[in-house]
């Protein structure tokens, strides 16, 4: 595995990665903040060595290095997911090549169902911790040389960067939750009585993406923050037929609201 991670940081730190100082994965929907981006680089994931083909409408596959505010950062338009067949080799390798291009800190997005019943369609949600259903992406052998064999999981979510994410969006008068993210395979949306099971085992919101990341991240002692965007209601008499394009709709309302966040988070590091 370090020898792919070396091959791919290099041929990135080739093309011109060099230095950034965070990176950014984008989520269903959520790809539009590569647009306040300047004097981008960017690589179609098809060109990167060693680097899963990502095949989800919304997720464009490219991964993009440039100015952001007085930044540089990576940003990961398009991820992998389990129910598109990758396992957590796949998974895993583009997280760790980011950290290994150096950044100091991963932002997450992702657009998931609401199953706490003071959410609205449309609110964002800060992750304050999760439960990951999804296969334990460093299960099989561990190199200690990334990270160590049992990483402690006891706060995932940087403390600090939820503090100062609270801030900003009050700053803002954007309505924020925080709360826990349940990752479940996908790609069937949940029926209602798996919704129901979800909020009763602690969840507000439950998506298909994020814990493998952020497991990843941790794993390499790389500080994570991450951001839910609620594009449905999981909740009893609120269920409404849900498809990917009325996910998509959703998210794409509140990307202008995740993306003012994301910046100020992004340039007050
Ligand atoms: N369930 C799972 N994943 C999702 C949902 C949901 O309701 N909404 C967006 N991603």
């Amino acid at each position: 595995m370090l020898e792919r991670i070396n091959e791919t940081t290099k041929f990135l730190k080739d093309k011109g990665f060099i230095n950034p100082d965070a990176g950014i994965v984008l989520g269903t929907g959520l790809g539009g903040l590569t647009a306040k981006m300047e004097n981008c680089i960017e690589v179609d994931y098809k060109d990167i060595p060693n680097f899963p083909v990502s095949t989800v409408e919304g997720h464009a596959g490219k991964l993009i290095f440039g100015d952001f505010g007085n930044k540089k950062i990576v940003a990961m338009k398009g991820r992998f997911h389990y129910y598109e067949g990758y396992g957590s080799e796949q998974v895993a390798l583009p997280i760790r090549v980011l950290k290994y291009l150096g950044i100091k800190c991963l932002f997450l997005s992702n657009a998931a169902g609401g199953v706490n019943p003071d959410f609205r369609i449309g609110d964002i949600m800060i992750i304050t911790d999760h439960i990951n259903l999804l296969p334990n992406p460093l299960i099989g052998q561990n190199d200690d040389r990334i990270g160590a064999r049992f990483p402690d999981m006891g706060e995932a979510y940087d403390k600090y960067l939820i503090k100062r994410a609270l801030l900003i969006a009050q700053d803002h008068k954007i309505r924020v939750h925080k709360g826990v993210y349940l990752s479940t395979s996908g790609p069937t949306f949940e029926t209602p009585a798996e919704y129901k099971y979800f909020r009763i085992i602690g969840a507000d919101a439950v998506g298909m993406s994020t814990t493998p990341e952020v497991i990843i991240a941790r794993h390499m002692n790389l500080p994570v923050f991450a951001v839910s965007i609620i594009t449905d209601l999981g909740v009893e008499d609120k269920i409404a037929y849900t498809t990917h394009q009325s996910v998509l709709d959703e998210a794409a309302k509140t990307e202008e609201r995740m993306t003012s966040i994301m910046t100020d988070m992004i340039s007050a590091l």
